[in-house]
């Protein structure tokens, strides 16, 4: 069943309150709703209330306490259908329901996982637990009441602020929660358990104290201290980049083994994916540190653009998704390096939205249609939605930005908004008109700017011509012109931007260049010699770059350009285009893919010791094999395409031994580890050196050195992975592996790692170990991050294996998603996307990856989740 935009409308009752008791026992949870209903004015007053189910057991239904009588209702596991309610007066329903938490293992709703119950609501998960008028635009006040066992569960959390506790007979308690804020039932929470946590206080900027508090399993609150250290730093810098303070006396956040997706924002109860608090040294990799900053920072961020101003229908999730991405990544810019974060936000969008944009799954920032909103929490919707954001910034200014967001929370606080009423604040702020802006959220597909460059040394002028183009997709949603605007600058030799007072033409405003229309001209007067024309900068807009610069343009940029994420992208496109080109040459080619040039240029970046150290490990960093087949777009051989690579390695190693070696060697060891943006970009730069070094020698003795010496994980993932990747099945390899593994292996966290670095092992007979893993008594297929670990990264990050010519990779992956789909269909959905980009391949592999599409599709009972992506996959 399709679910349409244009059929929104309002419900016929309107809801007042909710209030809940929730018992919970082994094996069984009984939930009782009271609910404060009332028909909504000039709905007809025979229409029945119609409730949302899922898999529900009915056990007690009243209306304004009276038992109902069976004629007056009809009930089943996914709807409740109660007719003959009153016509125009308030009255309460009361509820009950009851679930055996211990048998969902779709995670979704009220859960077990490792004996904490727990829950996950958003999207459609609070049916899961009672009848509801289960969509986001029903808000109201929840009062919640949860009964345990004293022993079994000494910590009752639910949302909003605590109300009163109290013992029971027979050694069980109670708390209850009140959350003064109406809300939408995605955002309600409940945990309760034998939980470890710690504490801290914060004082808002208006003075207002609050209770902070993170929960653990027992024996891991210790590992929640960066985490926290995390929220206190988000707290703050939303009160003083948005002035927005927080509302209730507490904020908790409950760490779990088993979820779905990262975290999830809760009010005043955000619940987390513990792989997004749970840090130490020993145990977590720079980048876990900053993943963790990153989601602790974004789930925080939602309490006002999520909680405070929620979305009206799921077709709006980029309201509160895009726009608290965008918001996470001004905080990481502003608590890391600027330039770093924006070349990980970009790379992140290349990697997961273009081809999600560019291929069957695509589909608009905001969708018209869906049949399942959980295959929509999208790459699209959450990055390309950030994006759109952060145009909107680059048009107005960041002071105008400012006052339209202050709008947008002084109009909609409590509401539940739309797309049209966001950007309705920015133009009515600032008087701008955004339309053209607007139509970026309902196309599809990643516009081409082609870019072309004429100057006349005579006249001392040069003329640029910009044109959008958009082809049409199989979203089918249009090809308008869109307001693209262009940062830009135009650079002198020395490396300075000139002074480019003297322009006409196209409408530029600043260092922008607003591309409106179909096409553009801007033309620069009085220079004196021709300029490097520097377009794009900071990415300001999820565009392809069509820009036929001279390499020794590009080249030239490289060095100098001021901007310096350009100065990354555009290398890191010249690099992306030679070894493109080498993909596409028969196999002499493949010898030196890059030239002396451009290796001497990454090289040159990698070097410069002006340079952050994190910047420089990123121009180290090549395009991945799942880049170079995006942009082949077709007849794409995986095989070739890492043997390119490969070369491509080997030559900067070669050509860079003598850096890479003092790179590696002035490495700091021993001191005390510290996760600061600079360490982590030092240790970054140190291993990126490693990687070549061991590509270049094919000596495995450095890596094992560090690997021995490492007094860190970071530094011994990085050398573990030198090791597995390059030397597999060597003994200095396989007894890294074992090593880890004697050390880790009480820590499921680590453990993904160790599963995942062997998923990734790039070599055909990774479909054999892989296989051999999936029986591995540290595998399992309940635990979502366990089974993204092996299943999900093999399919993801593992080209060469997972389109193995023989489709043995795509089998493997098909029987896995089978079993896991009877699970947990969510993940089942979400690592099937990774078949998307089939058409690309070459005809051997095109074939045995739709077909083994087809085969599953035809497979009865597979859930509506993997259904809807195969479906569309197909396209
Ligand atoms: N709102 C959560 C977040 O972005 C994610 C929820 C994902 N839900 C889902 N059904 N996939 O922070
Ligand atoms: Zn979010």
């Amino acid at each position: 069943q399709t679910i349409k935009l244009e059929d929104y409308r309002a419900t016929d009752f309107v809801l007042h309150s909710v209030a809940m008791t929730i018992r919970l026992f082994e094996g069984r949870a009984d939930i009782h709703t009271t609910l404060e209903l009332e028909r909504r004015k000039g709905v007809d007053a025979a229409a029945p209330l119609v409730l949302d189910g899922d898999e529900l057991t009915l056990t007690g239904l009243a209306l304004n306490g009276t038992p109902l009588e069976g004629e007056r209702y009809d009930a089943s596991p996914q709807r409740l259908e109660i007719t003959g309610l009153p016509s125009d007066e308030r009255f309460t329903l009361d509820i009950e329901t009851t679930l055996v938490p211990e048998n969902n293992t779709k995670l979704m709703g009220l859960y077990r996982s490792n004996g904490i119950w727990c829950t996950q609501c958003e999207a459609e998960g609070f049916r899961r637990i009672t009848y509801f008028l289960d969509r986001p635009d029903v808000l109201a006040r929840y009062e919640v009441r949860i009964e345990a066992d004293r022993s079994a569960a000494p910590v009752l959390l639910s949302n909003g602020n605590p109300a009163e506790t109290a013992v029971l007979p027979d050694n069980r308690h109670f708390a209850v929660w009140d959350d003064p804020f109406d809300k939408p039932s995605y955002l309600f929470a409940m945990v309760a358990g034998d939980l470890d946590s710690i504490h801290e206080q914060f004082t808002t900027a208006s003075g207002k104290p609050v209770s902070l508090g993170i929960y653990t399993e027992r024996g891991r609150a210790t590992q929640a201290g960066y985490a926290m250290d995390a929220l206190k730093r988000s707290m703050v810098w939303d009160e003083r980049r948005f002035g927005r303070e927080y509302d209730l006396d507490v904020f908790n956040i409950v760490a779990i083994a088993d979820f779905n997706m990262g975290a999830m924002e809760n009010k005043g109860l955000n619940v987390f994916n513990h792989k997004y608090v749970l840090l130490d040294p020993e145990t977590a990799t720079d980048v876990d540190y900053a993943g963790v900053e990153t989601v602790i920072a974004h789930e925080y961020f939602h309490n006002w653009t999520g909680n405070r101003i929620t979305c009206r229908d799921w077709f709006q999730l980029c309201l509160k998704e895009g726009l608290t991405v965008y918001r996470d990544q001004e905080f990481s810019a502003d608590e890391r390096s600027a330039t770093v974060q924006r070349i990980s936000s970009v790379r992140r969008l290349k990697a997961h939205q273009f081809p999600e944009d560019q291929g069957p799954l695509q589909h608009p920032v905001r969708p018209t249609e869906y049949r399942e909103i959980n295959n929509f929490y999208t790459a699209t919707v959450y990055d390309k939605g950030a994006e759109l954001v952060r145009m909107i910034e680059t048009i107005l200014g960041r002071d105008r930005f400012r006052r339209g967001m202050d709008l947008y929370f002084d109009r909609h606080d409590g509401d539940a908004a739309t797309v049209e009423d966001f950007i309705a604040c920015f133009e009515a702020a600032t008087g701008e008109d955004l339309s053209r802006l607007a139509l970026w959220y309902g196309q599809a597909g990643t516009p081409t700017v082609t870019v072309t460059e004429d100057y006349d040394a005579a006249a001392g002028r040069l003329t640029v011509g910009f044109k959008q183009t958009l082809r049409q997709g199989t979203a089918g949603t249009g090809t308008a012109p869109v307001h693209i605007p262009i940062r830009f600058g135009l650079v002198g030799p020395n490396g300075q931007d000139i002074d480019t007072a003297s322009v006409h033409g196209a409408n530029v405003a600043g260092d922008v260049i607003h591309l409106t229309e179909p096409e553009a001209r801007v033309v620069f007067e009085n220079l004196s010699e021709r300029p490097y024309l520097s377009v794009l900068r900071d990415f300001s807009a999820p565009v392809a770059l069509d820009h036929p610069q001279s390499e020794a343009d590009r080249l030239a940029l490289a060095r100098l350009d001021p901007n310096l994420f350009n100065r990354w992208r555009i290398l890191n496109d010249l690099v992306g285009a030679a070894l493109t080109t080498a993909s596409r040459a028969p196999s002499p080619e493949i010898q030196a893919p890059l030239t002396p040039e451009i290796i001497d240029a990454i090289l040159g970046s990698a070097g410069d010791e002006s340079l952050e150290a994190a910047f420089r490990a990123q121009a180290l960093a090549l395009p991945g094999e799942a880049e170079i087949a995006r942009m082949l777009a077709e007849n794409v051989d995986p095989d070739t395409v890492h043997a390119v690579v490969e070369a491509a390695r080997r030559g900067v190693g070669k050509r860079g031994a003598a850096l890479f070696a003092r790179l590696h060697a002035d490495r700091e060891t021993g001191s005390q580890f510290s996760p600061d943006a600079e360490s982590a970009g030092s240790r970054a730069l140190a291993s990126a050196a490693l990687g070549y070094l061991a590509a270049a020698t094919g000596d495995f003795g450095p890596a094992a050195d560090q690997y021995a010496a490492a007094g860190n994980m970071t530094d011994r993932l990085a050398a573990l992975t030198v090791l597995v990747h390059r030397f597999p099945d060597t003994p200095a390899s396989t007894s890294a592996l074992d090593d880890f593994y004697a050390r880790f292996k009480h820590d499921g966290l680590v453990i993904d790692k160790w599963f995942a670095i062997q998923a990734t092992i790039p070599s055909p007979g990774a479909v054999e170990i892989v296989a051999g893993l999936a029986s591995h008594a540290m595998f399992s297929l309940k635990n979502p991050n366990r089974v993204r670990a092996l299943v999900g990264t093999f399919a993801a990050a593992n080209q060469l294996a997972f389109h193995r010519a023989d489709g043995a990779g795509y089998r493997w992956v098909a029987e896995r998603l089978v079993e896991i789909d009877r699970l947990n269909p969510q993940v089942s959905a979400r690592i099937a996307t990774t078949f998307r980009s089939w058409r690309s391949l070459e005809p051997v592999r095109r074939d045995k990856a739709s077909a083994t599409l087809r085969q599953l599709l035809e497979l009865k009972d597979l859930s509506t989740d993997l259904r809807d992506i195969l479906g569309r996959s197909l396209r």
